[in-house]
């Protein structure tokens, strides 16, 4: 699988260039299937994405994007813990994205987590599979990924069973050590099966983890994401990679 690994002198830079290069695939999606699909984390990321989307917003086809979270808090959808309203008050709100074409998960389910996972693979379904036609995993154009400092991404956690999940889209657990504990997250296959995967990672204490992932190749959470038809980028800035020998 190809990597490469880009840092920026600062956000500013990073969120430019994200931008960029959201564009280009926003463009050969679009040339493919005429819409664009996305899958977000929550964290810092939303931000850092509004900063470059929000400097152009002109430059995008709104009408054609498709949002689903990467992961998501079993929260209400107005929660100060959720990953929705956290990337609506961050952007999705000042961009002309078709209500139905922004996934949230399903705010009547919040309390039956397994319930959650499965309404939202439905859902996912719904856009992915289409004309009845089976597949076997979806195949989103971009996945945007944030990570923790124990090596986490999405909510795949250090040592958690859902790291060996290989058949479910979107699974649930009500253990997660970042708070709150009742999440649903999109497994591995659905993020190794994605045509792009970027990485998002800002600030000196993304350093050690970084160490950890990309000088020693240790298998935590986000260095096991390795998509098998797709490319994966690493978008950092000076700060998390001043340690770092490989960049
Ligand atoms: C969540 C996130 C999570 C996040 C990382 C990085 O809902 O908790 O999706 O996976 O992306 O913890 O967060 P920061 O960008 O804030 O460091």
């Amino acid at each position: 699988m190809p990597r490469t690994v880009y840092a920026f002198p600062s956000t500013e830079t990073l969120a430019a260039n994200l931008r960029d290069q959201l564009l280009r695939a926003q463009d050969e999606a679009l040339a493919k299937h005429d819409r664009f699909t996305v899958a977000l984390s929550g964290g810092s990321l939303p931000q850092t994405l509004a900063q470059g989307l929000l400097a152009h917003p002109e430059s995008f086809q709104w009408d054609k994007w498709h949002i689903f979270y990467a992961d998501e808090r079993c929260v209400p959808l107005d929660h100060a813990d959720s990953n929705h309203r956290l990337a609506r008050e961050a952007f999705l709100d000042r961009v002309p994205i078709p209500t139905s074409q922004i996934h949230p998960i399903n705010p009547d389910l919040v309390d039956q987590p397994a319930a959650a996972a499965e309404d939202y693979q439905h859902q996912l379904m719904r856009v992915f599979a289409l004309k009845g036609a089976a597949v076997r995993f979806p195949v989103f154009d971009v996945i945007l990924l944030g990570m923790g400092p124990d090596g986490h991404t999405c909510s795949l956690f250090p040592n958690h069973p859902l790291l060996d999940e290989d058949e479910k889209w979107v699974s649930y657990l009500t253990d997660s050590p970042k708070p709150p504990p009742t999440r649903i997250t999109l497994t591995y296959p659905v993020v190794n099966h994605a045509h792009t995967v970027i990485f998002v990672a800002t600030g000196a204490s993304k350093q050690p983890v970084l160490e950890r992932i990309l000088d020693r190749n240790e298998p935590l959470p986000a260095g096991r994401v390795n998509p098998i038809h797709g490319h994966l980028y690493w978008y950092l800035d000076d700060a998390a990679t001043a340690t770092l020998t490989q960049t």
